[in-house]
């Protein structure tokens, strides 16, 4: 095994949450906007699954080290969305029963990947779309991390903010892990380049755009990134995915925030 695979899994787990003091979260509540981002959160994070369904159509999903990593990586998104809907409802504010369900029922056809007519362009592009894939997963990855970092700078709930501190480190991994395997196939393949920055450049959209409205994603990045903070976002996670071969100079988030007129 490559020491790589051992140290991703000898680090993964459901988060912890035993030490968290709800009762304690449940006094200092949530603030509205706090309420909007962990719905929105929990609904992103209870999705993950689908993604994965799409994943494993990939032959490499099936190297040992990939299945190792998306087997781990679904189930440590599991809990996020678990746990923050354990918090939502220690406060008060408890998600409906069936609000998976729900939310799948919203999601719309443009969500990730889904999208690029996913099934049908990877047998076309077979080898090249693994790359595609993970540069997708990457940049996902990325966006949500600095989205848990920040509410967990803004919050004034103690175990939101442990929470928060919690699934960073693990979102941190997650985009390691992508961006990493993304350069990999990327460097690899000249095929694989073309066609990821092809479809990253008229296909990508932010996490939970396909199950958000646009206003909702609008909301959740003014509440999260407003002013100076947005600016800094997205430059930073423009810059490091250009950093990807084939990907240089690629701007994704700019135009996607410059359109909806967020920043
Ligand atoms: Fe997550
Ligand atoms: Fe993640």
């Amino acid at each position: 095994m490559r020491p790589e695979f051992d140290r991703y899994i000898s680090v993964s787990a459901k988060i912890e949450t035993r030490d968290i003091d709800w009762e304690e979260a449940r006094q200092v509540g949530l603030t509205e906007d706090e309420k909007f981002v962990l719905t929105y959160f929990s609904d992103i994070e209870s999705q993950t699954i689908r993604y994965l369904r799409m994943l494993l159509q990939m032959k490499i999903a099936f190297k040992p080290e990939v299945s190792a990593f998306l087997t781990t990586w679904n189930y440590e998104e599991f809990f996020h969305g678990y746990e923050l809907a354990n918090l939502l409802a220690a406060c008060g504010h408890p998600l409906e029963d069936n609000r998976i369900e729900k939310v799948k029922g919203r999601a719309r056809l443009n969500e990730w990947l889904e999208m690029l007519f996913a099934p049908l362009l990877s047998k076309i592009f077979y080898h090249q779309f693994p790359a595609v894939y993970l540069a997708f997963g990457a940049i996902q990855e990325m966006t949500t991390l600095r989205g848990y970092e920040r509410l967990q700078n803004m919050t004034r709930n103690p175990a939101l903010r442990t929470l928060c501190e919690r699934i960073a480190k693990q979102e941190r991994r997650h985009f390691a892990w992508y961006f990493n395997h993304a350069r990999e196939l990327l460097e690899q393949s000249p095929g694989a380049r073309a066609l990821t920055r092809k479809l990253l450049q008229f296909n990508w959209v932010p996490v939970g755009a396909g199950v958000k409205n646009p206003s909702e994603v609008q909301k959740l990045f003014s509440i999260l990134f407003s002013g100076e903070t947005g600016r800094k976002l997205v430059n930073e996670v423009d810059t490091k995915m250009a950093t990807l071969p084939g990907l240089e100079g690629i701007r994704l988030m700019e135009p996607y925030f410059e359109r909806t007129g967020a920043l």
